[in-house]
């Protein structure tokens, strides 16, 4: 450990956590704030809730972190430095914003953040740099000036995070029956996350299997193990494994899980085991409910003794852990050489993440590139159409980013027309091809009793009553000629109703998504119409057929519209322009001559968003004709059109 208490130039220390419900009244509105932008009904909610309710609603994490917290306070006033501690949570009270706020008040400057996560990975690290930058927008817009932050570098291997844990599994081994004791293997535990976020931890250079977060937990796992060894002098074998799982069954997550690696271990005759939770900085739910009451459930089932070692909490290592990290990050930005410590092989973590670190669920499909073996969904609850929607929303989500990946990164510079359809004008690339293909075979492995609805020729019937409508690349001629305004575009229907509807712009950046009832999202943030102007002063985008005859009678409505309204807009994708209505970047979008693979996504997107949609009046929208405005213009619009003949050629 340092010796200089030298904190320059930080003036403040953040103890940046999860957060936790404190009362049963709060675990629902806890768990909106946790899942919140991804419209999981609150009938769900209630079920996931049950772990918490089981602990009288009250999550032990503000616990620990007060423990924390009252141990670094002491630590500083005994040690230094003088550095004050703040505590802020990302889920629930205290909130990081309200602490960063009253930081600014006390006039900190400089801030370091310590989080309450010590590995790499999007949930453990990016996620929490996301939420202190969404924190400082907040502030900036209330005019405050903002201090600046920096994230103190992960702790995976600092000796003060692991000499603990290690002490821990030396006791839980003690503890076990002494004829069990020395055929006692160790079951490292933590966090299972997706795999696509646990390939793509840590920087972009060392993307492979496993990612940083694997690696790390594994070089963590060693570190106890050769230390227990050497204590006392039995070889316990080890195996890194899982818990916590969570999402939807069909996405690949990280395997084994703790309890069937418990059936596994008492299969193959181990006598006893040693859970270590190392990727745990205190007794979280996760500790006291899916390995303290259900992994130990299963071990009494199957016979075996078990015991869970301590995780770190406020061991008095830890804090002088996080103190020396603290010295030595001031240190270093103050351009002194320090000798950094940790554990392992691995050597200190990075202390500014690099670009493209550990990147979002959205980009997460992309960077991994590669197909994944599927588990289907079994169970059938009350709340199955909810889940279903959720389970159709997380499929289409995927297929939608990976075919937009292939698209945006395979597009050969001297892409051509492969054939043509309607007329010669009409066009089909090799590209729209084999993105439909890449569609249709991920639902022929998650979904292969589903019909499906393709441009590009898929028809397939299925016996599910779930049907997927399928664009591979709406706005063709844009993407033919290297224009960005081009989307991926499926919808998924159940008995003719359309329940999901994503729209992937892969060269804005963004994801529009549609889930009935629950709303529309341009990424994470809410999608809303803007407010109806007057006709005469509405942006209308339109779009033109494919057949000459068409063109020409399409060409005289806006002859006679464009007078009428503020503008038109023909931006070459009907998915774009139904979702641009969604997010106030049109007033208004109509077109004549549509497929529903062009129109089923964007449809349920504005409507979601506000808008409503139609045909002719009194007409659903289809074919003939496609409008979709706010109320208040769609009515009077829609009208105009009709008096106009835009329904027919
Ligand atoms: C076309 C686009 C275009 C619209 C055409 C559609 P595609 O779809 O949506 O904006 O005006 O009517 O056919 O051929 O690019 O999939």
């Amino acid at each position: 450990m340092r010796d200089a208490l030298d904190a320059t130039p930080y003036d403040a220390l953040l103890l940046l956590s999860f957060g936790g419900p404190e009362g049963p009244d709060e675990v629902v509105p806890f768990l909106e704030n946790v899942t919140r932008g991804r419209g999981i009904p609150k009938e769900r909610l209630k079920e996931v809730g049950q772990h918490y309710f089981l602990f009288g609603g009250v999550s032990p994490i503000n616990d620990q972190n007060r423990a924390l917290l009252d141990a670094l306070r002491k630590d500083f006033a005994e040690h230094g430095p003088d550095l004050p501690v703040y505590w802020g949570n990302r889920n629930w009270g205290p909130y990081l914003t309200d602490t960063l706020r009253e930081m600014v008040a006390d006039g900190r400057r400089r801030v370091l953040v310590l989080a309450t996560s010590a590995y790499a990975s999007y949930s453990g690290c990016r996620q929490y740099r996301e939420d202190l930058a969404g924190a400082l927008a907040t502030l900036e817009g209330e005019g405050l000036e903002l201090p600046r932050i920096d994230k103190l570098r992960h702790y995976f291997n600092h000796p003060g995070f692991i000499e603990p844990m290690t002490e821990g599994v030396l006791k839980s081994l003690a503890e076990l029956p002494e004829d069990v004791r020395a055929g006692a293997h160790i079951a490292f535990t933590t966090h299972s996350i997706p795999d696509a976020a646990a390939d793509t931890s840590g920087p972009v250079e060392a993307h492979g299997d496993g990612g940083a977060y694997v690696r790390q937990h594994l070089d963590v796992a060693r570190t106890v193990a050769d230390a227990v060894r050497e204590r006392t002098g039995t070889d316990h074998p080890w195996r890194l494994v899982y818990q916590s799982r969570s999402g939807a069954p069909h996405i690949p997550w990280l395997e084994p899980d703790i309890c069937d690696h418990l059936e596994e271990l008492h299969g193959a005759g181990v006598p006893a085991v040693v859970m270590a939770p190392i990727g745990f900085v205190s007794d979280h739910m996760e500790v006291l409910y899916d390995l303290d009451t259900e992994a130990t459930a299963k071990a009494a089932e199957l016979g075996l003794p078990v015991r869970r070692s301590a995780t770190v909490g406020a061991d008095p290592r830890f804090t002088a852990a996080i103190r020396d990290l603290v010295l030595e990050r001031a240190a270093t930005e103050r351009g002194e050489a320090v000798p950094p410590c940790a554990l392992g092989t691995l050597g200190p973590s990075h202390d500014l993440c690099p670009v493209g670190c550990c990147p979002g669920p959205h980009t997460q499909a992309r960077r991994r590139g590669r197909r994944q073996p599927v588990r289907m969904r079994s169970t059938v609850t009350a709340t199955a159409n909810d889940e279903l929607k959720a389970e159709l929303l997380e499929i289409a989500l995927d297929a939608a980013h990976r075919a937009g990946a292939f698209l945006r990164d395979g597009r050969p510079d001297d892409l051509g027309v492969a054939a043509t359809k309607s007329s010669a004008v009409d066009v089909v690339t090799e590209m729209d091809i084999a993105s439909e293909k890449l569609i249709t075979g991920l639902l022929a492995d998650v979904r292969p009793d589903d019909g499906v609805l393709g441009e590009e020729g898929a028809d397939i019937r299925g016996s599910s009553g779930v049907q997927w409508v399928i664009d591979p690349i709406d706005g063709t001629v844009n993407y033919l000629y290297g224009l960005p305004s081009w989307a991926v575009s499926i919808a998924v229907r159940k008995d003719g109703e359309t329940l999901v509807g994503v729209v992937h712009v892969p060269m804005r950046g963004e994801t529009y998504r549609a889930v009935l009832g629950q709303g529309a999202y341009v990424n994470d943030r809410p999608a809303r119409v803007r407010p109806a102007p007057d006709l005469g002063l509405a942006l209308v985008g339109t779009g033109f057929g494919y057949l000459a005859d068409r063109r020409t009678r399409q060409a005289e409505v806006v002859g006679q519209l464009i007078s009428q309204v503020r503008d038109i807009r023909r931006g070459g994708s009907a998915a774009i322009d139904l979702c641009d209505v969604a997010t106030g970047r049109l007033d208004a979008y109509y077109e004549r001559g549509l497929n529903p693979w062009d129109y089923a996504a964007g449809d349920l997107i504005a409507r979601e968003a506000g808008a409503l949609t139609g045909g002719r009046p009194g007409e659903p929208l289809s074919t003939e004709l496609t409008v979709a405005a706010p109320p208040g213009l769609f009515e009077p619009l829609q009208a105009r059109l009709d008096e106009l003949g835009a329904w027919h050629d």
